[in-house]
Protein backbone atom coordinates (compact mmCIF):
# COMPACT_ATOMS: atom_id res chain seq x y z
CA UNK A 1 0.00 0.00 0.00
CA UNK A 2 1.07 3.70 -0.04
CA UNK A 3 1.41 5.92 2.57
CA UNK A 4 2.14 9.85 3.00
CA UNK A 5 5.41 9.80 5.32
CA UNK A 6 8.05 12.61 6.35
CA UNK A 7 11.70 12.02 8.02
CA UNK A 8 12.13 15.46 9.05
CA UNK A 9 9.81 18.49 10.34
CA UNK A 10 9.71 20.79 7.69
CA UNK A 11 7.01 22.94 5.17
CA UNK A 12 4.73 20.74 3.08
CA UNK A 13 7.27 19.56 0.52
CA UNK A 14 8.76 17.36 3.09
CA UNK A 15 5.98 15.15 2.57
CA UNK A 16 6.39 12.28 -0.26
CA UNK A 17 4.02 9.22 -1.27
CA UNK A 18 6.17 5.58 -0.81
CA UNK A 19 4.93 2.28 -0.53
CA UNK A 20 4.97 -0.23 2.26
CA UNK A 21 3.52 -3.55 3.59
CA UNK A 22 -0.20 -3.96 3.95
CA UNK A 23 -0.76 -3.95 8.05
CA UNK A 24 -1.67 -7.54 9.54
CA UNK A 25 -5.53 -8.04 10.68
CA UNK A 26 -5.59 -8.58 14.77
CA UNK A 27 -8.88 -10.88 15.28
CA UNK A 28 -11.27 -8.21 16.78
CA UNK A 29 -9.77 -5.42 13.89
CA UNK A 30 -11.26 -3.91 10.72
CA UNK A 31 -8.83 -3.64 7.98
CA UNK A 32 -10.49 -0.53 5.80
CA UNK A 33 -9.37 0.59 2.66
CA UNK A 34 -9.48 4.35 2.88
CA UNK A 35 -11.11 6.58 0.22
CA UNK A 36 -10.45 10.18 2.23
CA UNK A 37 -8.89 11.16 4.71
CA UNK A 38 -8.21 14.91 6.50
CA UNK A 39 -5.46 17.10 7.01
CA UNK A 40 -6.41 19.10 9.88
CA UNK A 41 -3.91 21.59 11.86
CA UNK A 42 -2.47 18.81 14.16
CA UNK A 43 -1.08 17.26 11.12
CA UNK A 44 0.36 20.58 10.23
CA UNK A 45 1.96 20.91 13.76
CA UNK A 46 3.51 17.36 13.15
CA UNK A 47 4.58 17.88 10.03
CA UNK A 48 6.28 21.69 11.16
CA UNK A 49 7.46 20.38 14.61
CA UNK A 50 6.17 24.05 15.48
CA UNK A 51 4.89 24.93 18.44
CA UNK A 52 8.22 23.49 19.74
CA UNK A 53 6.32 22.05 22.35
CA UNK A 54 4.34 19.84 20.22
CA UNK A 55 7.47 17.68 19.42
CA UNK A 56 7.31 16.53 22.79
CA UNK A 57 4.73 14.24 21.12
CA UNK A 58 5.68 14.49 17.45
CA UNK A 59 9.22 13.48 18.57
CA UNK A 60 12.02 15.88 19.89
CA UNK A 61 14.64 15.91 17.27
CA UNK A 62 12.71 14.21 14.09
CA UNK A 63 9.49 12.76 13.35
CA UNK A 64 8.77 9.47 15.42
CA UNK A 65 5.12 8.80 14.12
CA UNK A 66 6.14 8.84 10.02
CA UNK A 67 2.41 9.05 8.88
CA UNK A 68 0.15 11.50 9.73
CA UNK A 69 -3.97 11.53 9.65
CA UNK A 70 -6.07 10.60 12.39
CA UNK A 71 -9.65 9.90 10.45
CA UNK A 72 -10.61 7.67 7.65
CA UNK A 73 -13.45 6.71 5.81
CA UNK A 74 -13.58 3.99 2.93
CA UNK A 75 -14.69 0.38 2.62
CA UNK A 76 -13.99 -2.34 4.67
CA UNK A 77 -11.68 -4.90 3.12
CA UNK A 78 -10.96 -7.70 5.59
CA UNK A 79 -12.53 -8.18 9.14
CA UNK A 80 -10.53 -10.44 11.49
CA UNK A 81 -12.42 -13.55 12.80
CA UNK A 82 -13.87 -11.82 16.24
CA UNK A 83 -15.25 -9.14 14.54
CA UNK A 84 -19.27 -8.96 14.74
CA UNK A 85 -20.52 -5.72 13.42
CA UNK A 86 -18.52 -4.98 10.04
CA UNK A 87 -18.18 -7.31 7.32
CA UNK A 88 -16.10 -6.69 4.02
CA UNK A 89 -17.82 -4.31 1.67
CA UNK A 90 -19.18 -2.08 4.46
CA UNK A 91 -18.58 1.66 4.01
CA UNK A 92 -17.48 3.08 7.38
CA UNK A 93 -15.76 6.17 8.75
CA UNK A 94 -14.14 7.06 12.29
CA UNK A 95 -10.82 7.89 14.10
CA UNK A 96 -7.81 6.09 14.69
CA UNK A 97 -7.04 9.60 17.53
CA UNK A 98 -4.71 10.06 19.53
CA UNK A 99 -2.75 7.68 17.36
CA UNK A 100 -2.25 8.23 13.84
CA UNK A 101 -1.73 6.52 10.17
CA UNK A 102 -5.34 7.41 8.51
CA UNK A 103 -2.43 8.74 5.41
CA UNK A 104 -2.38 5.81 4.02
CA UNK A 105 -3.80 3.38 1.78
CA UNK A 106 -4.90 0.65 4.64
CA UNK A 107 -5.82 1.30 8.35
CA UNK A 108 -6.69 -1.17 10.45
CA UNK A 109 -8.83 -0.60 13.69
CA UNK A 110 -10.50 -2.28 16.59
CA UNK A 111 -14.14 -2.80 16.18
CA UNK A 112 -15.21 -1.39 19.28
CA UNK A 113 -12.68 2.02 18.67
CA UNK A 114 -14.80 4.87 16.79
CA UNK A 115 -15.54 3.08 13.74
CA UNK A 116 -19.33 3.64 12.16
CA UNK A 117 -21.38 3.01 8.67
CA UNK A 118 -21.10 5.56 6.68
CA UNK A 119 -24.91 7.61 6.58
CA UNK A 120 -26.62 6.86 3.80
CA UNK A 121 -26.23 10.13 1.72
CA UNK A 122 -22.68 10.96 1.84
CA UNK A 123 -19.45 10.06 0.09
CA UNK A 124 -16.33 9.52 2.04
CA UNK A 125 -15.01 12.61 1.92
CA UNK A 126 -18.48 14.30 3.03
CA UNK A 127 -18.44 11.19 5.60
CA UNK A 128 -14.54 12.13 6.84
CA UNK A 129 -15.37 15.63 6.95
CA UNK A 130 -17.75 15.83 9.49
CA UNK A 131 -16.03 13.24 12.12
CA UNK A 132 -12.72 16.11 13.71
CA UNK A 133 -15.29 18.64 13.89
CA UNK A 134 -17.81 16.86 16.22
CA UNK A 135 -15.84 14.89 17.82
CA UNK A 136 -14.09 18.05 19.24
CA UNK A 137 -16.98 20.47 19.69
CA UNK A 138 -18.55 17.70 21.81
CA UNK A 139 -17.23 17.54 24.53
CA UNK A 140 -16.56 20.89 25.20
CA UNK A 141 -20.26 22.18 24.20
CA UNK A 142 -21.62 19.15 26.07
CA UNK A 143 -19.44 18.04 28.99
CA UNK A 144 -17.54 21.54 29.92
CA UNK A 145 -19.87 24.01 29.12
CA UNK A 146 -23.52 21.84 29.33
CA UNK A 147 -25.23 23.90 26.85
CA UNK A 148 -28.77 24.13 27.42
CA UNK A 149 -31.70 25.73 25.86
CA UNK A 150 -31.85 29.46 25.76
CA UNK A 151 -28.30 30.19 26.67
CA UNK A 152 -26.50 32.39 24.07
CA UNK A 153 -23.47 30.93 22.73
CA UNK A 154 -20.57 32.45 21.15
CA UNK A 155 -18.36 30.23 18.77
CA UNK A 156 -14.84 32.37 17.81
CA UNK A 157 -13.46 30.77 14.47
CA UNK A 158 -16.94 29.28 13.46
CA UNK A 159 -16.15 28.56 9.74
CA UNK A 160 -13.36 26.43 10.69
CA UNK A 161 -13.79 22.82 11.19
CA UNK A 162 -14.26 22.57 14.55
CA UNK A 163 -16.19 26.01 14.80
CA UNK A 164 -18.14 24.82 11.75
CA UNK A 165 -19.11 21.31 14.19
CA UNK A 166 -19.46 23.69 17.64
CA UNK A 167 -21.98 25.70 15.96
CA UNK A 168 -24.21 23.18 14.61
CA UNK A 169 -24.31 21.18 17.81
CA UNK A 170 -24.78 24.61 19.69
CA UNK A 171 -27.76 24.82 18.25
CA UNK A 172 -28.76 21.29 18.31
CA UNK A 173 -28.53 21.84 22.27
CA UNK A 174 -31.09 24.58 21.92
CA UNK A 175 -28.71 27.52 21.88
CA UNK A 176 -28.96 31.20 20.19
CA UNK A 177 -25.81 30.66 18.33
CA UNK A 178 -23.33 33.85 17.56
CA UNK A 179 -20.63 32.81 14.94
CA UNK A 180 -17.59 35.12 14.49
CA UNK A 181 -15.63 34.79 11.28
CA UNK A 182 -14.77 37.17 7.97
CA UNK A 183 -17.67 38.05 5.84
CA UNK A 184 -17.18 35.84 3.33
CA UNK A 185 -17.91 32.91 5.45
CA UNK A 186 -21.00 34.19 6.82
CA UNK A 187 -23.92 33.13 4.51
CA UNK A 188 -22.23 29.59 5.64
CA UNK A 189 -22.33 30.02 9.48
CA UNK A 190 -26.13 31.20 8.86
CA UNK A 191 -26.58 28.40 6.64
CA UNK A 192 -25.51 25.87 9.57
CA UNK A 193 -27.48 28.15 12.11
CA UNK A 194 -26.10 30.42 13.62
CA UNK A 195 -28.46 33.47 14.28
CA UNK A 196 -25.96 36.27 14.23
CA UNK A 197 -22.36 36.53 12.41
CA UNK A 198 -19.83 38.75 13.34
CA UNK A 199 -16.91 39.93 11.27
CA UNK A 200 -14.28 39.64 13.33
CA UNK A 201 -12.28 41.79 10.46
CA UNK A 202 -14.71 45.02 11.71
CA UNK A 203 -16.12 44.38 15.05
CA UNK A 204 -14.11 42.61 18.54
CA UNK A 205 -16.95 40.93 20.03
CA UNK A 206 -14.69 40.99 23.37
CA UNK A 207 -16.51 44.51 23.77
CA UNK A 208 -19.51 43.09 24.68
CA UNK A 209 -20.68 43.22 28.67
CA UNK A 210 -22.40 40.24 29.87
CA UNK A 211 -23.53 38.77 26.37
CA UNK A 212 -22.71 35.30 26.35
CA UNK A 213 -22.80 32.34 28.60
CA UNK A 214 -20.32 30.51 26.82
CA UNK A 215 -17.63 31.33 24.31
CA UNK A 216 -15.85 28.74 22.54
CA UNK A 217 -12.68 29.86 20.89
CA UNK A 218 -12.58 27.11 18.32
CA UNK A 219 -9.54 28.52 16.72
CA UNK A 220 -7.90 30.09 20.09
CA UNK A 221 -7.06 33.44 19.13
CA UNK A 222 -8.62 35.14 21.93
CA UNK A 223 -7.39 35.13 25.65
CA UNK A 224 -9.65 34.14 28.27
CA UNK A 225 -8.79 37.72 29.98
CA UNK A 226 -9.24 39.40 26.78
CA UNK A 227 -13.35 37.43 27.19
CA UNK A 228 -13.97 37.62 30.47
CA UNK A 229 -16.52 40.93 30.62
CA UNK A 230 -18.10 39.97 27.56
CA UNK A 231 -19.36 36.56 29.52
CA UNK A 232 -22.33 36.17 31.50
CA UNK A 233 -21.63 36.21 35.77
CA UNK A 234 -21.45 32.63 35.87
CA UNK A 235 -20.38 32.56 31.83
CA UNK A 236 -17.77 29.81 30.40
CA UNK A 237 -14.71 30.53 28.24
CA UNK A 238 -13.05 27.52 26.41
CA UNK A 239 -10.29 27.51 24.31
CA UNK A 240 -8.92 24.51 21.59
CA UNK A 241 -5.55 25.37 22.18
CA UNK A 242 -3.30 24.93 24.85
CA UNK A 243 -1.22 28.29 26.09
CA UNK A 244 0.94 28.46 29.57
CA UNK A 245 -2.75 30.99 31.44
CA UNK A 246 -5.59 28.59 29.85
CA UNK A 247 -3.69 25.91 31.82
CA UNK A 248 -3.26 27.83 35.19
CA UNK A 249 -6.75 29.28 34.94
CA UNK A 250 -8.40 25.97 34.14
CA UNK A 251 -7.77 24.50 37.45
CA UNK A 252 -8.03 27.80 39.46
CA UNK A 253 -11.42 28.76 38.06
CA UNK A 254 -12.94 25.61 38.93
CA UNK A 255 -12.15 24.88 42.23
CA UNK A 256 -11.76 28.88 43.67
CA UNK A 257 -14.19 30.87 41.02
CA UNK A 258 -17.67 31.12 41.92
CA UNK A 259 -18.65 33.22 38.68
CA UNK A 260 -16.70 33.01 35.85
CA UNK A 261 -14.81 29.41 34.64
CA UNK A 262 -12.40 29.22 32.08
CA UNK A 263 -11.46 25.41 30.63
CA UNK A 264 -9.68 23.78 27.98
CA UNK A 265 -9.77 20.10 26.62
CA UNK A 266 -7.66 17.52 25.00
CA UNK A 267 -10.05 15.61 23.54
CA UNK A 268 -8.04 13.55 20.84
CA UNK A 269 -6.66 11.80 24.13
CA UNK A 270 -10.09 10.75 25.49
CA UNK A 271 -11.01 7.20 26.16
CA UNK A 272 -11.67 5.54 22.80
CA UNK A 273 -14.92 3.88 23.90
CA UNK A 274 -16.18 7.28 24.66
CA UNK A 275 -15.50 8.29 21.14
CA UNK A 276 -17.26 5.40 20.15
CA UNK A 277 -20.10 6.04 21.50
CA UNK A 278 -20.15 9.78 20.34
CA UNK A 279 -19.45 8.55 16.72
CA UNK A 280 -22.71 6.78 17.31
CA UNK A 281 -24.33 9.68 18.02
CA UNK A 282 -23.12 11.76 15.31
CA UNK A 283 -24.33 9.21 12.80
CA UNK A 284 -28.10 10.15 14.28
CA UNK A 285 -27.50 14.04 14.22
CA UNK A 286 -26.14 13.11 10.42
CA UNK A 287 -29.50 10.86 9.32
CA UNK A 288 -31.87 13.29 11.19
CA UNK A 289 -30.68 16.55 9.13
CA UNK A 290 -29.13 18.11 12.04
CA UNK A 291 -24.70 17.83 11.34
CA UNK A 292 -23.82 18.38 8.10
CA UNK A 293 -20.36 18.35 6.49
CA UNK A 294 -18.71 20.85 5.06
CA UNK A 295 -16.01 20.19 3.12
CA UNK A 296 -13.45 22.98 1.83
CA UNK A 297 -11.93 20.94 -0.63
CA UNK A 298 -11.19 17.26 -1.87
CA UNK A 299 -7.29 16.82 -2.78
CA UNK A 300 -5.54 13.92 -4.21
CA UNK A 301 -3.23 11.64 -2.44
CA UNK A 302 -0.20 12.75 -4.64
CA UNK A 303 -0.91 16.30 -3.83
CA UNK A 304 -0.95 15.68 0.48
CA UNK A 305 1.27 18.71 0.58
CA UNK A 306 -1.25 21.55 -1.23
CA UNK A 307 -3.49 20.17 1.60
CA UNK A 308 -1.24 21.01 4.14
CA UNK A 309 -0.36 24.42 2.41
CA UNK A 310 -4.07 25.13 2.28
CA UNK A 311 -4.48 24.13 6.17
CA UNK A 312 -1.44 26.24 7.27
CA UNK A 313 -3.46 29.85 5.95
CA UNK A 314 -5.79 29.20 8.52
CA UNK A 315 -8.54 30.03 6.94
CA UNK A 316 -10.06 26.64 5.67
CA UNK A 317 -13.61 26.56 5.27
CA UNK A 318 -14.73 23.22 7.34
CA UNK A 319 -12.40 20.43 6.42
CA UNK A 320 -9.52 19.81 3.78
CA UNK A 321 -9.81 15.92 2.56
CA UNK A 322 -7.29 13.82 0.92
CA UNK A 323 -8.68 11.52 -1.45
CA UNK A 324 -6.63 8.97 -0.61
CA UNK A 325 -8.00 6.20 -2.96
CA UNK A 326 -9.05 7.45 -6.44
CA UNK A 327 -12.90 7.03 -5.67
CA UNK A 328 -13.07 10.62 -3.27
CA UNK A 329 -12.95 12.38 -6.40
CA UNK A 330 -10.82 15.59 -5.92
CA UNK A 331 -12.93 18.65 -6.45
CA UNK A 332 -11.58 22.82 -5.55
CA UNK A 333 -14.44 24.46 -4.53
CA UNK A 334 -15.71 24.29 -0.75
CA UNK A 335 -19.32 22.76 -0.56
CA UNK A 336 -21.70 22.05 2.05
CA UNK A 337 -23.92 18.96 1.56
CA UNK A 338 -27.16 18.46 3.40
CA UNK A 339 -27.18 14.78 4.25
CA UNK A 340 -29.22 13.28 2.12
CA UNK A 341 -29.32 15.26 -0.53
N1 LIG B 1 -7.94 20.89 22.20
C1 LIG B 1 -8.33 19.92 21.37
O1 LIG B 1 -8.68 18.81 21.78
C2 LIG B 1 -8.37 20.17 19.88
C3 LIG B 1 -8.96 19.23 19.03
C4 LIG B 1 -9.04 19.55 17.66
C5 LIG B 1 -8.50 20.74 17.17
N2 LIG B 1 -7.87 21.57 18.06
C6 LIG B 1 -7.33 22.86 17.61
O2 LIG B 1 -8.43 23.66 17.25
C7 LIG B 1 -7.98 24.69 16.41
C8 LIG B 1 -8.97 24.90 15.29
O3 LIG B 1 -8.92 23.84 14.37
P1 LIG B 1 -9.74 23.96 13.02
O4 LIG B 1 -9.37 22.78 12.20
O5 LIG B 1 -11.15 24.25 13.29
O6 LIG B 1 -9.05 25.28 12.40
P2 LIG B 1 -9.40 26.01 11.02
O7 LIG B 1 -10.42 25.21 10.30
O8 LIG B 1 -8.13 26.32 10.35
O9 LIG B 1 -10.07 27.39 11.52
C9 LIG B 1 -10.38 28.32 10.59
C10 LIG B 1 -11.33 29.32 11.21
O10 LIG B 1 -10.61 30.28 11.98
C11 LIG B 1 -11.10 31.57 11.63
N3 LIG B 1 -10.11 32.58 11.94
C12 LIG B 1 -8.89 32.76 11.41
N4 LIG B 1 -8.30 33.84 12.00
C13 LIG B 1 -9.18 34.30 12.93
C14 LIG B 1 -9.16 35.35 13.87
N5 LIG B 1 -8.10 36.18 13.98
N6 LIG B 1 -10.22 35.55 14.66
C15 LIG B 1 -11.31 34.76 14.57
N7 LIG B 1 -11.38 33.70 13.71
C16 LIG B 1 -10.33 33.51 12.89
C17 LIG B 1 -11.41 31.43 10.18
O11 LIG B 1 -12.25 32.46 9.73
P3 LIG B 1 -12.05 33.14 8.28
O12 LIG B 1 -11.43 32.13 7.37
O13 LIG B 1 -13.45 33.53 7.90
O14 LIG B 1 -11.13 34.29 8.49
C18 LIG B 1 -12.12 30.09 10.21
O15 LIG B 1 -13.44 30.26 10.73
C19 LIG B 1 -6.58 24.28 15.95
O16 LIG B 1 -5.62 25.03 16.66
C20 LIG B 1 -6.50 22.81 16.38
O17 LIG B 1 -5.16 22.41 16.63
C21 LIG B 1 -7.80 21.33 19.39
Amino acid sequence: MRIAVYERYGPPEVLHLRETHDPVVGATEVLVRVEASTVGPSDSAGRSGTPRFARLFFGLTKPKHPVLGSDFAGVVERVGGGVTRFAPGDRVFGTLAPAMGAHAELVTIDEDAPIAHIPDGLDAAEAVATVDGFLTALPFLRDLAEVAPGQVVLVNGASGTVGSGAVQLAKHFGATVVGVCSAANAPLVTSLGADRVIDYTRDDFTEARGAYDVVFDAVGKRSFGAVRRALTPHGVYLTTVPTAAIMVQWPLTRWFSRGRRAAIAFTGLRDIRLKAAELALLVELIEAGEFVPVVDRVVAFGDIAEAHRRVDTGHKVGSVVVAVSPVAAPASSPSLKQAGS
